[in-house]
């Protein structure tokens, strides 16, 4: 291919199309449309519809600031005619046996695919197994569009390293990943990035390294938070106090400052299963990253176990069993409960016969119910025999234990899965990992 997409490109004669404009891909849209020309399309119309008003429901982003340098936001598949460049961030989750879902990326790959000409390109920035991009995306594109790959039309892969309700690491203070099917897209989309981030980019020797390398990331951490996990149990039964020994150990300079807790949401429980099998399909095994999983995934019934336990062991008469959670969320300060494992752990003692009353003043209640059942309190009532600390939001972090007090007894146990309130609670029972 010559350098003529790139110049085309750069002279903005054709638009971007950003496909998905979720937590990912809205910011990403929204960057691009201060030098370019954006198309941002979602098949779902109401979020479309709350763009075009200025409403991001993640409440995530400002879209008032700069009405001049909005994407066109549409979710009329025809709009796509308008762009020679497909950046597609759409959901990749793992179906009830933990396998690559690919359905969100095969209908937008097809939906590219009727649009693709001469010339374009097509980033997958959605996190995907190795290989997924060149063997799953590419031979479908080929086949919709009759074009081919290297000749007619050319790929890349940017993942996406954003971190929602992390204000410092947005989407322009991180360097990019980049990886292209060949070296003038390479360098077209290196320019391209270049425009999004102040950080800079990172070009991949090959798409293949950047599939991998975000995998990698995020199996990283919860391998670290599972290993974590373990030594909090061992602790515990060895009668030493985890979050004094995690105190301790943190003083050396190279320790790294993971903590034990929930590793629920959308990417580091999520990640680790497209490798898992991406290696299974080759006959091998990744058995640490597969067993870190069992461990985090092991975490809501190693806490409810914790919660039967003190109510085997402390005589509540006719009361009912009531236990207050704080936080809905997958983790601290997003309105994102996907795969959120205070959810997950408000079900299962709900299953066991128990009261829970679920705070997060951050969490849209009617989303939750209209997914979960589990209807939010918006505040605690009465008193209970347990109180869960699962989210560390900024807000609860100004709770102090007199609100803690006010709706638990003498003989009630908090939960602490932050670690964070240790020295706040002096008068309840504490439990945390
Ligand atoms: N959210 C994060 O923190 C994060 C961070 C890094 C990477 N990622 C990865 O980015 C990708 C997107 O995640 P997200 O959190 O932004 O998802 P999201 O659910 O917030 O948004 C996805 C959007 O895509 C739309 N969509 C689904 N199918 C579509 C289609 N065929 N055509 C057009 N739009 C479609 C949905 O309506 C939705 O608005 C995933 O692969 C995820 O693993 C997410």
């Amino acid at each position: 291919m010559s350098d003529k997409p790139l110049n085309r490109f750069l002279d903005r004669f054709d638009s971007i199309a950003v496909i998905g404009l979720g937590y990912t891909g809205l910011p990403l849209a929204l960057r691009l449309a201060e030098r370019f020309s954006v198309i941002g399309y979602d098949s779902d119309p109401v979020r479309i519809q709350q763009l075009q008003e200025g409403y991001d429901s993640n409440h995530e982003l400002e879209l008032g600031q700069f009405p001049d340098l909005l994407p066109v936001f549409t979710s009329d598949l025809l709009q796509l005619t308008h762009a020679s460049v497909y950046i597609i961030a759409v959901p990749t989750p793992v179906d009830k046996n933990n396998l690559p879902d690919l359905r969100f990326l095969k209908e937008a790959v097809e939906q590219i695919g009727k649009f693709l000409k001469n010339g374009d390109c097509v980033v997958v920035e959605s996190t995907v197994y190795p290989g997924c991009t060149e063997e799953f995306c590419a031979p479908l594109l080929e086949k919709i569009s009759g074009l081919q790959l290297d000749k007619d039309f050319s790929m890349g892969y940017s993942p996406e390293r954003i971190s929602p309700g992390d204000a410092v690491h947005h989407i322009g203070a991180v360097i990019k990943l980049v990886a292209a099917s060949d070296p003038v897209t390479l360098r077209f989309l290196t320019q391209l990035y270049q425009q999004v981030t102040m950080a800079g980019v990172h070009a991949c020797v090959s798409i293949r390294v950047a599939e991998a390398a975000k995998l990698t990331e995020n199996i990283q951490r919860d391998v670290n938070i599972a290993l974590l996990n373990e030594l909090s149990s061992v602790y515990e039964t060895l009668g030493i106090d985890p979050g004094a020994v995690w105190e301790a150990a943190a003083t050396k300079w190279n320790f790294l400052p993971f903590r034990p807790g929930l590793a629920g949401g959308h990417c580091i429980s999520v990640d680790p299963y497209y490798l898992i099998n991406a290696i299974k399909e080759q006959g091998g095994k990744a058995s640490l990253v597969e067993e870190s999983r069992r461990i985090n995934e092991g975490m809501v019934a190693r806490i409810a176990a914790q919660v039967f336990q003190h109510f085997q062991s402390t005589i509540i008469g006719n009361d009912k069993k009531r236990v207050l959670v704080l936080g809905a969320s997958f983790k601290p300060d997003v309105r994102d409960f996907r795969n959120s494992k205070p959810v997950a752990l408000t079900k299962l003692l709900m299953r066991n016969n128990i009261e829970v009353e679920l705070v997060d003043p951050l969490v849209d209640g009617q989303h939750l119910e209209k997914v979960s059942g589990l209807r939010l309190t918006s505040q605690p009532t009465g008193y209970y025999q347990v109180m869960i600390i699962a989210v560390n939001h900024t807000v609860f972090k100004e709770l102090e234990e007199s609100y803690f007090c006010n709706c638990t007894s003498d003989t009630s146990l908090v939960i602490d899965l932050t670690g964070e309130y240790k020295r706040v609670i002096s008068n309840r029972k504490y439990w945390t990992i």
